[in-house]
This record gives C-alpha cells, sequence and structure tokens, in this order.
C-alpha cells in the first residue's frame, strides 16, 4: 500500500513512523524527520490542487490527513470525488472543529454534557451577556484560530475585552462567531477515537500539557507535552464516554448528512464528581498527543485506516485499544514561544539516543548543506517509554535533555500529576 501523510509536524511524523511498518509513505510536506521515514513532497498541505495531482502521479492508494485546516476546506472531499481514498473527515463533517457554534448546537441536539454556553454575532450583545455571567467565563472565537481563540477570563471585564478583541479582528474571519461559555472545573483529558460514522474504536487517553511553563503556568501553547495512560480515565469511564459523548454526536452528524469518517478527538473536562464534559471537539489526531498514543500501541492502525477511509466494511475489533505500554513526549521548542518563536538555530541531537525513546520532529528543516535547524515553534518532541508513566517520563527528559540548540525551550515535569500520585500511592498516602 502507498499511503500519503498530509502535514509537516510532530503528529504526521508519528503517523509516518507508525504506517511505515506497513506501508510505503509519502509526506507533504514533511519536516527533516518525516525524511527518514518516508519520501517528502515538497507541496504544502493546504494546496489541494497539487496535492490530488501528486496522488495521481505517486500512485497514492490511501490519503491520511494531519491537520485540520485542509479538512475544513475539503481536501477529503475533492480527493472523494476523484475516488481516493482518504482517512480523515468531509468538510461537513469537520464543522465539528472549525466552528465552535456548529459543534455547540450537535451537542445540545444529541444532548451531549457540555459547558452552557451561547453564540453571538455581534458585540453589544456579547457584552450584555457578558455583563451578566458569573465570573470566571470563557470567551472563545468559533472558528479555526490554530489553537489560541480560547479565553479563560477570571472576571467580565477580562471577558469583554477579550470579546472585543476577536469582534475587532484578532483572529480574522475565526472571531465573527463568538461564543460565551461557563467555566468548567476539573480535569482536562483527551480520547481519540477512530470512527467509521457508526462504531467507534477508543485509542488509549492521553493528557496533554497546554501551559508554557512547568507546573502549569504561563501562556497557552499548541502543546508542551503529553503521556498515555491516564489514571483518571478508568474503563467505566471510557465507556460513559463512548455512550453518552462519541456514539449521539455520531449518530447526530449522519443525521444532519455529514457522516464522520476519520480520527474524532474529543477534549474533555472531567468535573471533581467523576462526570465527562466536553471542551471541545477536533476533526484530526492531537498534537502531541499522538507522539505518545501511537507509540504506546502494540500494533499499527494501517488496517483501520485503510477500511474507514476506503469504506470498506470495518468493525471495531474491541470497544477500546488498550495501551501496552505507558508513553510521555516533552515538546522542545524554540525561544520566544509560542509568541515569536525564532527560527534557524542548528541543531545538535544525541549520536546514540537513550533507551526506550523515540524522537518525533515537529519544526526541523534541513540547510542546503544538511545540517538540521529549528524552522517551527515546536521544533521537537522526546517520546520516553516505560512500564509505567514514571519511566516513560524519566526517558523522555533524558532525551529532550539530549537535544542542543540555541534558545532550546522545554518543560521537565511532563506528566507531573500521574508520576505525583503514583508515588504517593506507593507511600500509602493520599495525593
Ligand atoms: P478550546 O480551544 O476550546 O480547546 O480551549 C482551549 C483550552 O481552554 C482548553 O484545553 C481548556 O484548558 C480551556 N477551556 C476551554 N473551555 C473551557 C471551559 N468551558 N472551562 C474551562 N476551561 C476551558
Ligand atoms: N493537543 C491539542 C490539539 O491537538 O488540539
Amino acid at each position: 500500500m502507498r499511503v500519503l501523510v498530509v502535514g509537516g509536524g510532530g503528529r504526521e511524523h508519528a503517523l509516518s513512523w507508525m504506517l511505515s511498518r506497513a506501508a510505503a509513505v509519502y509526506c507533504a510536506p514533511g519536516n527533516a524527520g518525516t525524511a527518514e521515514v518516508a519520501t517528502n513532497l515538497a507541496l504544502a498541505a493546504d494546496n489541494s490542487d497539487r496535492l490530488v495531482d501528486a496522488v495521481h502521479q505517486h500512485r497514492i492508494d490511501l490519503v491520511v490527513v494531519g491537520p485540520e485546516a485542509p479538512l475544513a476546506a475539503g481536501l477529503v472531499d475533492r480527493l472523494a470525488a476523484r475516488q481516493v481514498p482518504a482517512f480523515g473527515p468531509t468538510a461537513a463533517a469537520a464543522r465539528i472543529e472549525a466552528s465552535k457554534a456548529f459543534a455547540k448546537d450537535v451537542m445540545a441536539r444529541a444532548q451531549v454534557p457540555t459547558a452552557e454556553s451561547r453564540s453571538f454575532t455581534d458585540q453589544a450583545a456579547a457584552s450584555r451577556y457578558i455583563a451578566g455571567h458569573p465570573e470566571p467565563l470563557v470567551v472563545k472565537a468559533s472558528g479555526l484560530a490554530a489553537g489560541k481563540g480560547a479565553v479563560v477570563c477570571r472576571t467580565r471585564a477580562e471577558a469583554a475585552a477579550a470579546a472585543r478583541e476577536m469582534f475587532g479582528g484578532k483572529f480574522g474571519a475565526a472571531g465573527r462567531e463568538v461564543l460565551v461559555e461557563r467555566f468548567l472545573e476539573g480535569e482536562e483529558l483527551s480520547v481519540l477515537a477512530l470512527t467509521d460514522g457508526e462504531g467507534v474504536l477508543l485509542l488509549p487517553p492521553a493528557q496533554d500539557h497546554k501551559r508554557l511553563g512547568e507546573g502549569d503556568t504561563g501562556p497557552n501553547t499548541g502543546g508542551m507535552g503529553a503521556y498515555t495512560p491516564v489514571s483518571l480515565a478508568t474503563k467505566p469511564l471510557l465507556d460513559r464516554v463512548e455512550q453518552e459523548i462519541f456514539l449521539p454526536v455520531l449518530r447526530e452528524l449522519g443525521a444532519r448528512g455529514a457522516r464522520y469518517r476519520g480520527c474524532l478527538y474529543a477534549g474533555l473536562m472531567i468535573s471533581p464528581a467523576g462526570d465527562p464534559f466536553v471542551v471541545e471537539f477536533n476533526c484530526r489526531f492531537g498534537d502531541p498527543e499522538t507522539q505518545v498514543v501511537l507509540p504506546a500501541l502494540a500494533g499499527d492502525l494501517a488496517d483501520h485506516f485503510w477500511r474507514i477511509g476506503s469504506g470498506e466494511p470495518w468493525r471495531p475489533a474491541t470497544p477500546q485499544l488498550a495501551a501496552a505500554r505507558a508513553a510521555v513526549t516533552t515538546v522542545v521548542a524554540s525561544q520566544g514561544y509560542p509568541d515569536a518563536p525564532q527560527k534557524g538555530a542548528a541543531i545538535s541531537l544525541p549520536v546514540t539516543s537513550p533507551p526506550d525513546t523515540l524522537l518525533f520532529h515537529a519544526g526541523t528543516t534541513r540547510d542546503a548543506g544538511g545540517a538540521l535547524r529549528v524552522a517551527g515553534g515546536r521544533v521537537l518532541c522526546a517520546t520516553g517509554l516505560g512500564h509505567d508513566v514514571a519511566e516513560a517520563a524519566a526517558q523522555s527528559r533524558a532525551l529532550a535533555e539530549a537535544i542542543h540548540y540555541e534558545g532550546r525551550v522545554f518543560r521537565r515535569d511532563i506528566a507531573w500529576r500521574e508520576v505525583r500520585s503514583s508515588a504517593s500511592r506507593l507511600e500509602g498516602r493520599p495525593s
């Protein structure tokens, strides 16, 4: 089988790495890491004309789309019109991520638990609503804003300012519609599921660290690290997530003529009482969650991708895929990330990596002389594997420490909640 992976970040390196065990892989545009497991094609992920041409030129059997933008722009629809199987939702189904207002409407109809919210296209109406809203509260641009469109506000004044900025064009067209939402307390959990629109196969649940600084402080980022498994995600909780969240949402999308095929990502808040609420849906694999979820699995997912993408009969073998091992990834970012990432620094990688590690590239490139250089905000993802999360975290950190370039930034505490609670369990005290 010949597979084209669309995208060029850490997620796409992990997807290419996994698929290369079962298929000949091409990656567009890829990065310096995907070049080691795939053939990179110098095509932007949003250039659907050139991508469709490349599919024919390279006799691609299956396209796997990584990022949300080409999905929302209809790449899968274009491929389907040419009878090219693709793993990923159509534009109509990708609205579950591309329009938060649409996602809220789907959830309301499907009676899926989520934060109470209202959407506005008019700033004055939003301001009036904010003035009567309890604090804290959350203001969100409805459209795609590269993960930066949600602002958690301690006060109504902060919320009013955030809404003003969004209506003022801070996120372009994504901020033409703005949601004002109740703040949910609890712990976040990312659950990714493969689906053909009817059946679902949950992948090992993960937790992402969105803040730049250790102890979950500082500005929000695309994600500074992730780990799996998460002890909060018990089997009974995951059964509820499947029955009360994934299945009703998929049925509702199907009823609207937007059958969902691909990976559906539910960003959840688990309340202090242990109930799952949806914070957001993403129409794709998570980044950096993929860099732990795929290595944690014993097998590869190529056959699932093929069946879902081609419309062949697909029966999820088990309702949930168990992780064979724990995995932790530490994102190594560039100086100035997330506001003003600096590119160009020369990267030195360890000659031999620590045991039980995998290095996924994100923002890297090779210059004309073949030297590896920083080419983005999130540069490398250092994944460690182990019997438990503490062991995997230590390996991940060891690999991150062994990477050198000017201005390197990374967190040394990825998976801290899990490591702390397992340490206190061993010592017999509450965490
Ligand atoms: P989103 O873009 O909707 O995923 O939001 C980004 C981040 O903002 C989430 O991962 C949460 O950390 C936080 N967030 C969003 N909505 C809420 C909410 N209703 N309550 C608490 N935190 C939220
Ligand atoms: N890790 C968050 C995301 O992929 O959107």
